[in-house]
């Protein structure tokens, strides 16, 4: 029990050593408060800057999605080998173990589905989100729907509020409308007008032209989702050029889950976004694991 007599004395004070004031590794969040600086630390890996979640929230506005039909048994086996998982809550609560401890983005938005109108969206309880040990709150932003762009953009605003209220970053989520195409010009104003809101990281499309344009103009780091399944090779090309074009990191989602390796590619990816492997030695990456650890067919050759 502490008490006031026979300490050892207090001597060591540095004087003279002014304090180590360090600055903060992502950018835009130099003056977020510390819990939101220390969740982002947990999402991005402080010493390459970046991050790779995994995505598999599509369920909430798709069901039951290829891939994800029985998470326990596809994504499950996938969560050790990600920086960040990406979920609704109903998922995390019935079929994600607590003891994997990852850091989560919690989808904290929900409403229509692809049967209707998408990005009708509402928000989920501050509280719940807490209660969820979140470290990362996803929100849809429907830029340029004329149905949605209000309410999606209050819906940010909103969650900005709460988040900064708690210390828990928020994402901004963009969504592409119907009748938008997804060019630099678009995403550029997209992001911006996600970051200017307060979003503390973006989630977008990469787009093959002049993308730098748009990580340049987010004053906040940029994670890219993957779209639909691509070849192996390409979807790695996608994370290399989005990488390599100023990304911080990738949210990928279909293109791990629905791939005949889902590990093989979590690995190749991780290459690409802490280790800079070029497409090639990403590729070998994802190759080598699949062959490695080829499940027996049942032939003789298996036996
Ligand atoms: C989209 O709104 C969902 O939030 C997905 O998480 C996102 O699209 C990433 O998944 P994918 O890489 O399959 O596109």
């Amino acid at each position: 029990m502490a008490d006031n007599e026979g300490n050892i004395d207090a001597k060591d004070f540095g004087v003279g050593i002014p304090q180590k004031q360090d600055g903060f590794f992502l950018k835009g969040n130099e003056n977020a408060c510390y819990g939101i600086k220390s969740r982002l630390s947990r999402i991005f890996n402080p010493n390459s800057g970046r991050t790779v979640m995994l995505a598999f929230d599509h369920g909430f506005i798709m069901g039951p999605t290829s891939g994800l039909e029985r998470i326990d048994l596809t994504i499950n086996p996938l969560l050790e080998y990600s920086d960040c998982i990406m979920c609704a809550r109903g998922i995390l609560r019935s079929v994600i173990p607590p003891t994997c401890n990852k850091p989560l983005s919690l989808r904290f938005d929900s409403g229509t589905t692809i049967l209707t109108s998408l990005n009708d969206e509402t928000l989920e309880d501050i509280e719940e989100a807490i209660r969820l040990n979140a470290s990362l709150l996803a929100v849809m932003v429907a830029i340029g729907d004329p149905d949605h762009e209000g309410s999606t953009i209050r819906n940010l605003t909103k969650t900005v509020d709460m988040g900064c209220r708690y210390g828990i970053p928020t994402l901004g989520v963009t969504a592409v409308g119907k009748n938008l195409t997804r060019d630099a010009r678009y995403l550029g104003l997209a992001t911006r007008v996600c970051a200017e809101n307060g979003a503390n990281v973006v989630k977008t499309y990469y787009c093959d032209e002049n993308f730098e344009r748009v990580t340049n103009s987010c004053p906040v780091p940029i994670v890219i989702a993957g779209g639909k399944k691509l070849p192996e090779r390409d979807a790695l090309q996608l994370a290399y050029n989005a990488i390599q074009q100023g990304a911080s990191g990738v949210d990928m989602g279909r293109n791990i889950f629905q791939s005949d390796s889902p590990v093989g590619m979590l690995l190749a990816v991780r290459e690409i976004v802490h280790n800079g492997a070029t497409v090639d030695q990403a590729f070998e990456q994802y190759e080598t694991y699949k062959n490695e650890n080829k499940k027996p067919c049942g032939c003789c050759c298996c036996k």
